[in-house]
């Protein structure tokens, strides 16, 4: 008999990966399913990141590179900060990784052992919580809620500060709410953060090019009083639609620059050396690509709200950022899981349950719309006659 180790037991999973299995094999057995579970553009690469990816394998481009990136990736990853935040990086502090999830990863197990906190955004990603508790920490969770936009109160994030909280984790625009927090809130967020100088952030910022109606991304990097205490997490995966290509970067305080490039080598040494010119080319090439794929995901935005507000028994705000709508499905009189499991298997419309994404996640359900217009509307359609069907509802009613 194996045996693993303890920890393996504590580990969560993405629940994404599982819809989008049980939506294949459905498909596969010839039942028509909408996938709005799925958090990756519906976009193709553009072709001049594509051209670079190519080239460099043309190239020569075969080898392992230095474990933190090579230097002109590095590089244009600050210079694209600069741009974008106006903020000064050194390329030294830039670790370039196999994703935006390994920068996650390597901060928690860097902050997380037995005895220690970690606050995190629930709802929210699933991934923060489990390796929380994969390094042992005890994961202290900060609600966001509904009629806030799904934004923290500062107040509250503040007040859950210990002496023994060594990690705040914020996201915004989050996943899976599409909220984005306002510039006052990080301001007495980040107003109270100077008082406890052993608290590191990691600021998940990988949505940060993905918003709507001139809401304004705030970078957490960009506050000179907490800079010593900010991991910046950002990448190429959403931006770009480069989620295959395996890539994203965090910008270090310079005190741990040198133990999260140690986690890098002893985990995947460097990343894909073809993926890294590509990169470059992405930050580098013309703005257009992103631009006519966030003006796609507004339009679909607009009318996937409107289209789920007027579903019996679901409310939804409209979300400032990402390409994720959180509506609350409370009054139909399913939870989220059923919800989730039966429209599914019932009317072929693929969502993530609102619980996949920590206990706060109750009552909501996750529509991403990285789909096309055409088939989001058919889901919409498909969900009204399931509504108009719905034992869940007569139950809630009886
Ligand atoms: C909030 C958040 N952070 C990080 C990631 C990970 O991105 P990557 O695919 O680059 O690892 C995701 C992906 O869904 C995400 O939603």
């Amino acid at each position: 008999m194996l045996q693993m180790a303890g920890r393996m037991g504590v580990l969560g999973t993405e629940t994404a990966f599982e819809v989008l299995a049980r939506a294949n094999a459905l498909a596969a057995a010839g039942r028509s399913v909408i996938n709005l579970g799925i958090g990756q553009p519906d976009f193709p690469t553009p072709e001049h990141v594509v051209e670079a990816g190519r080239k460099a394998l043309a190239d020569g481009h075969h080898g392992y590179t230095p474990a933190n990136g090579i230097p002109p990736l590095r590089e244009a990853v600050a210079a694209d900060l600069w741009r974008r935040h106006r903020v000064e990086v050194s390329p030294d502090q830039v670790l370039v990784v196999p994703g935006g999830k390994v920068t996650m990863f390597f901060a928690i197990m860097m902050f997380g052992e037995p005895g220690s906190e970690i606050l995190y955004p629930n709802p929210g990603f699933p991934i923060y919580e489990s390796v929380i508790r994969f390094s042992g920490a005890t994961p202290v969770p900060v609600p966001l809620y509904e009629r806030a936009g799904f934004s923290f109160s500062a107040e509250e994030v503040l007040d859950k500060i210990t002496p023994r909280t060594r990690l705040l984790i914020i996201n915004s625009p989050a996943n899976p709410t599409g909220g984005v927090v306002p510039r006052s809130e990080f301001d007495r967020l980040v107003a109270g953060l100077e008082r406890h100088p052993h608290v590191a952030v990691l600021s998940d910022e990988i949505y940060s090019e993905i918003l709507y109606d001139g809401a304004e991304h705030v970078s957490l990097l960009s506050y000179p009083s907490i800079r010593d205490q900010v991991i910046l997490l950002d990448g190429w995966s959403k931006t770009y639609a480069m989620t295959g290509w395996r890539m994203g970067y965090g910008v270090w305080p310079k005190a741990v620059f040198a133990a999260a490039e140690r986690l890098a080598i002893n985990c995947h040494s460097c990343v894909n050396a073809a993926t890294q010119y590509a990169g470059i080319a992405a930050l580098e090439g013309p703005r257009e690509p992103v631009l006519r794929m966030v003006r796609a995901f507004a339009e679909r935005r607009q009318a996937i709200v409107a289209a789920l507000n007027a579903l019996p028994g679901v409310r939804c705000a409209m979300p400032g950022g990402a390409f994720y709508t959180f509506p609350n499905i409370a009054d139909t009189g399913y939870d989220a899981r059923r919800f989730q499991s039966e429209l599914l298997e019932k009317a072929g419309v693929a969502t993530i349950a609102g619980t996949s994404f920590g206990a706060f996640g109750e009552g909501f359900v996750r529509f991403s719309y990285a789909n096309s217009l055409e088939n989001i509307m058919d889901a919409m359609e498909r969900i009204r006659i399931f509504l108009g069907n719905a034992p869940g509802r007569m139950a809630a009613a009886s």
